[in-house]
């Protein structure tokens, strides 16, 4: 094994670990809506929230990390220059990462000055760490990023096309983060630049990852055809960035910016699913072209799931509510709420749980990977993944109807919106398939850390060398 996968190795189980912390907070953010007085002041919901979903956004950055540092030295069969680096980084990473979750937890928030913004808490929504820490992020990005294209450079005559892919890319998932660090007076420009952000990373720049890293797994697990999944890529790619970058528009609507963005968001965020779609496509077809067959039966179901959640989490449900007409009523409810959940679910979560059971596979050192334990963590998260966004989509229709058309998005019309047995339902169901969602997890981690059975390949099952 390279040393850069033994570093990914790391990050997976960070990642992982983090994930844990996340559905920790997740739980307890969903039991305000059912004890709205619980923990007053001693720590509030607000809190509760940003350490969920800002360490969703670390697990998965580490995720992607980890994954490309795995598959990386197999592409180029060389080790990634500067390792060392990287593996120093790493390790400066996790101890920012308690840091600042120690801050978030024990001083929460300090007052609006300079001294709060460097290291305390920025205030943006997905991106509120402190600046020092911030700025640390982009250490660990641009050192991954020296990583990535010096060893490229360094064994040159191996290039892939998925490796210009990743290059290319390497480029906006750095510049666009810079926007965490703007700090507009002017609440319109403000927001203006850090949907730059928040758009971008999530469905430009690290959907391109995904879709680098979905081609690897794809590779690996059932030997598909790399002419195969570098076309798909390349198409892929191709529409993401074209509709997903002024699909920035969607977040326009209401923040103070020109009308002219009503058209501009609407239309292209409308054409966005259509990569989504590709995607799917391009999994059935892989697995009707090989009949099915794999080493790595849990990577192989998860990187499919990925391919169907993602078209229905984000495309779909994104979908229902990227016009104007209808983002009117639903902007910001719970509906929000329930897309953002499965789109990151099913974008990002599965292929990274995919990842981690390529992972698992060759630290076992066994030639079939299948089984029955993989299937509870697999079961129970779907589940509980797709009872909660259901719950929340419900909630979040009645809050459009009855809160924003019918009673006029008055304060009062709020109120009886958030008392609708069809909001309540939903707040509780998201509770229920909560813990659903959680003991999902502990399978999932049970599972990965347990040896696999050395289980012979079924004849049903051998692969064929890849073309
Ligand atoms: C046990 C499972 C989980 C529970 C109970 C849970 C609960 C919650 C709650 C209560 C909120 C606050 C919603 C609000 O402001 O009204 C939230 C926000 C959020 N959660 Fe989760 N969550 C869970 C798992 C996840 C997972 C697995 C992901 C990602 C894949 C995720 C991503 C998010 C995001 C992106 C937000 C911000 C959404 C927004 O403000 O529009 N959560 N979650
Ligand atoms: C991987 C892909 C995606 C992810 C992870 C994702 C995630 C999210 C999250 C977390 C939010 C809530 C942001 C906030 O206010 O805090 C959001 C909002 C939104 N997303 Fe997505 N999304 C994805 C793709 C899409 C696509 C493809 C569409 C349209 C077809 C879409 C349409 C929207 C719209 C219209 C909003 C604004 C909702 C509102 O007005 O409250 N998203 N998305
Ligand atoms: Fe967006």
């Amino acid at each position: 094994m390279y040393r850069s996968q033994k570093l990914a190795l790391r990050y997976l189980t960070a990642a992982a670990t983090l994930f844990g912390v996340m559905i920790v907070f997740g739980l307890l953010s969903s039991l305000y809506y059912l004890y709205p007085s619980m923990l007053f002041n001693v720590f509030n919901f607000n809190m509760a929230k940003t350490l969920h979903i800002d360490t969703l956004v670390i697990w998965l950055l580490m995720g992607l990390i980890g994954a490309i540092y795995w598959y990386l030295p197999k592409e180029l069969e060389h080790e990634i220059e500067g390792i060392w680096l990287a593996e120093l980084m790493f390790w400066i990473f996790c101890a920012a990462v308690v840091v600042v979750a120690l801050v978030f937890l024990f001083v929460q928030t300090g007052s609006s000055n300079q001294f709060s913004l460097w290291f305390i808490n920025q205030g943006r929504k997905y991106v509120e760490a402190p600046r020092w820490a911030a700025i640390g992020i982009v250490a660990v990005m641009l050192v991954f990023s020296y990583n990535v294209l010096a060893t490229c450079i360094k064994v040159k005559r191996r290039m892939t096309g998925i490796l210009w892919v990743l290059a290319i890319d390497l480029v906006p998932l750095v510049v666009v983060y810079l926007d965490a660090f703007s700090a507009d007076t002017n609440m319109s420009t403000d927001l203006y630049w850090w949907w730059w952000l928040v758009h971008m990373w999530v469905e430009s720049t690290w959907e391109v990852l995904i879709g680098c890293v979905m081609a690897w797994v794809l590779m690996d697990v059932m030997g598909t055809s790399r002419r195969i999944v570098e076309a798909w890529l390349y198409i892929e790619v191709m529409l993401v960035l074209g509709a997903g970058i002024l699909g920035l528009g969607h977040h326009y609507f209401w923040i103070g910016t020109p009308r002219y963005w009503l058209s501009i968001g609407g239309f292209f965020s409308a054409l966005e699913p259509l990569p989504l779609l590709g995607m799917v496509v391009h999994a059935i077809y892989d697995a009707g072209m090989h009949r099915m067959k794999t080493a790595n039966q849990p990577a192989y179901y998860w990187i499919t799931t990925e391919a169907f959640l993602n078209f229905i989490g984000a495309g779909v449900w994104g979908f229902m509510m990227t016009l104007p007409q209808i983002n009117m009523f639903s902007h910001g409810t719970q509906w929000t709420v329930s897309h953002g959940h499965f789109a990151f679910y099913g974008a990002y979560v599965c292929g990274i749980i995919a990842m981690l059971y390529v992972a698992k596979q060759k630290v076992s050192g066994v030639a079939y990977l299948a089984g029955n334990r993989w299937k509870w963590g697999f079961g129970l998260l779907n589940l509980g993944m797709v009872g909660m966004v259901m719950g929340l989509l419900l909630a979040g229709m009645a809050q459009a109807f009855f809160g924003r058309a019918a009673g006029g998005s008055t304060l009062m019309a709020f109120t009886m919106a958030s008392e609708n047995p069809w909001f309540v339902s939903g707040m509780y169901a998201r509770v229920g398939f909560g813990i659903i969602f959680a003991a999902g997890y502990v399978m999932l981690i049970y599972d990965l850390l347990t040896a696999p059975a050395k289980l012979p390949i079924p004849a049903s099952q051998a692969q064929p060398e890849p073309a």
